[in-house]
Parts: C-alpha cells; sequence; structure tokens
C-alpha cells in the first residue's frame, strides 16, 4: 500500500480513501461512486476494508462481524476502483501497539456513552488508514454522524493534510439506513428496526407543529419504541450538531440522534433538523397534498 501511495505522489495523482469494514451494501457503494465524481480532487480511489478490532468492546459483536471479503471485492469490481487495502489485523495492530488517538469531549458522547472506547478505536484507526494510504480526500457517511464529527476533529487538532467528504444516508425503499448489521436482523424484528423511522417521523411533525421542547421530543419518541415490542432504546438525543451536548430546546440547525437494540442487535440512525428548511419542505408538502388556499394557510401555521 505504501509503494502505491508514493508511486501516486510521485506521479502528482490524488488519493481519495473510503474506510470501510467490509459487509459491502449500497451505503458503503454510494461512497465509492460519490468519490467517482470528485474527479478534480481525487484521481484515484482506495478502499480500505478492514474489521478494526481496537473499536469493538470486549462483549460487542467482533467476533459475528459479516465478513465476506470475495463478495466485496466483487461488489467493487465495476466501480473502477484503483487498489483494495485489506490488511490483516496482526499487521496493522501488532504486539506491543501502544499509541492511541483520543479525540476527547465528542467521543464521550451518544455512542460513546455505552461504547466506551470505541472512537478511540475509530480514531486511531483511521489515522494508521490515513498515513499508510496518504489521501487527498476521505469519504464518510453521515449514518455514523458522530463518527464523521470525531474524524474532522482529529483531523483538525492534529493538522492532518486530508479534507473530509461526508455523503447523505442511504436508506431500503422502508426507510430503514442500510447497515451491515441489518443481515444479522431476522425478518420478523423489521417492524422492530422501522420504529426507528416511526420516532424521527414522529419528532418531525411535533417540531414542524411547533414544538420545540426537547424532553417532550424525547418522550414522545421514547413512547413509540415502547409501543413496539423487541426495540428497546439506548439512548434518544436532542443535541448540538457540533458539539453533540444536549440542547434543551430545537434550534435552528439541531441534531436528533438515537440508537436502539433488537434482541442484541444495536442500530443508529439521525435526523439532521434545519428549521428554516423544515418549515420550506413542510409548505411544499402541503402545497402539493391539498393545493390552492387550504395548503397556503396550513403553510402559515408552520
Ligand atoms: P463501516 O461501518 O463499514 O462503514 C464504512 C463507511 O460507510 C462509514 O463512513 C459509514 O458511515 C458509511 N456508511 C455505512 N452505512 C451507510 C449508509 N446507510 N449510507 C451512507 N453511508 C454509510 O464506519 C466504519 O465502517 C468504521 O468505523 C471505519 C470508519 C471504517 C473505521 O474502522
Amino acid at each position: 500500500m505504501r509503494a502505491f501511495s508514493e508511486a501516486a505522489a510521485r506521479k502528482k495523482k490524488k488519493i481519495g480513501l473510503i474506510p470501510t469494514m467490509g459487509g459491502f451494501h449500497d451505503g458503503h457503494l454510494s461512497l465509492v461512486k460519490a468519490a467517482k465524481r470528485f474527479k478534480k480532487r481525487c484521481d484515484l480511489i482506495v478502499v480500505s476494508i478492514f474489521v478494526n478490532p481496537t473499536q469493538f468492546g470486549p462483549r460487542e459483536d467482533l467476533e459475528h462481524y459479516p465478513r465476506d471479503l470475495e463478495a466485496d471485492l466483487k461488489k467493487l469490481e465495476k466501480l473502477g476502483v484503483a487498489a483494495v487495502f485489506a490488511p490483516e489485523a496482526a499487521e496493522m495492530f501488532p504486539p506491543g501497539c501502544r499509541t492511541y488517538v483520543e479525540v476527547d469531549d465528542l467521543s464521550r458522547r451518544l455512542c460513546g456513552r455505552s461504547r466506551p472506547g470505541h472512537f478511540r478505536g475509530v480514531a486511531t484507526v483511521v489515522a494508521k488508514l490515513f498515513n499508510i494510504v496518504r489521501p487527498r480526500l476521505a469519504f464518510f457517511g453521515e449514518k455514523d454522524y458522530q463518527q464523521v464529527l470525531v474524524i474532522r476533529k482529529m483531523v483538525k487538532d492534529l493538522n492532518l493534510d486530508v479534507e473530509i467528504e461526508q455523503r447523505p444516508t442511504v436508506r431500503d425503499k422502508d426507510g430503514l439506513a442500510l447497515s451491515t448489521r441489518n443481515s444479522h436482523l431476522k425478518p420478523e424484528q423489521r417492524p422492530a428496526a422501522l420504529s426507528l423511522q416511526r420516532a424521527f417521523e414522529v419528532a418531525r411533525k411535533l417540531i414542524v407543529s411547533g414544538e420545540r421542547n426537547s424532553s417532550i421530543l424525547i418522550s414522545n419518541m421514547r413512547e413509540v419504541l415502547r409501543a413496539q415490542p423487541g426495540a428497546e432504546a439506548e439512548y434518544i438525543t436532542v443535541c448540538h450538531p457540533e458539539t453533540l451536548a444536549d440542547l434543551e430546546a430545537v434550534e435552528a440547525k439541531t441534531l436528533i440522534a438515537l440508537a436502539i437494540r433488537i434482541d442484541g442487535v444495536r442500530l443508529i440512525d439521525n435526523l439532521f433538523v434545519d428549521l428554516v428548511s423544515l418549515e420550506r419542505q413542510e409548505k411544499e408538502r402541503a402545497n402539493k397534498s391539498t393545493g390552492g388556499k387550504k395548503a397556503e394557510s396550513k403553510g402559515k401555521k408552520t
């Protein structure tokens, strides 16, 4: 990988990196496709596939994390990737590795509360990948919103010479965010997984109708999850989209994030609320569905 990166640098070719743990779905592939559209800013696309043991807790699913390198390579075949970097765990973390990257504060919030050490593992492996692959640009998905924030902060604080691009969450037709862990869900658990979407929809509607109080939004979302057998809320938060600090009330730009467990399968998702565009969307939606005067008056209410 080093030889590849050095040869690319000599030819003045810029690398775009997509770090992954494999188990590809359309969310991963959307990052590769996005990288291809960034032709002016990266000439060569590198995908890394590495199930990083340092970001899994002792009781987490490292052993059972879906791995199928052959299938992953096949999915990349038609996408015009210049290289795939798939190191072994012992190469990335040989015995005696004792240096870690810790992004304070941000790493302790949301998912960090129930997964201590998770973001330390993520930041460390991503820093190592950046040093090995030497990308100009690296692509991450907004499904893991906190992860993007942690990586951006690490890049800024450590003066790393790489630009971070974040891309929107790719969803199934029914709205469930694609995730490698969805493959652990049994068909009968799908309704429980979809309660995530219903909870966000309830929050969205409340916000559109004027509700701003975070506790009220959270308790309504909790109610949706409680009504669905099998889905257990790990956290629901209304927070600042940059610091992830809890907000008492929804502000112009706010993040609502949640994590649930379904029989041990952990799913996360988030809703980015931008009050101005939310109100615009609602007006457009009302205009489309009712038309004419009625829609106008509904638009004014919001
Ligand atoms: P992994 O879960 O394999 O995800 C790899 C990348 O795909 C991440 O940037 C993630 O946010 C993005 N992704 C996952 N699901 C997505 C979806 N539905 N829509 C859009 N993007 C999606 O995240 C990791 O691996 C690891 O923590 C890693 C960064 C590789 C470090 O080990």
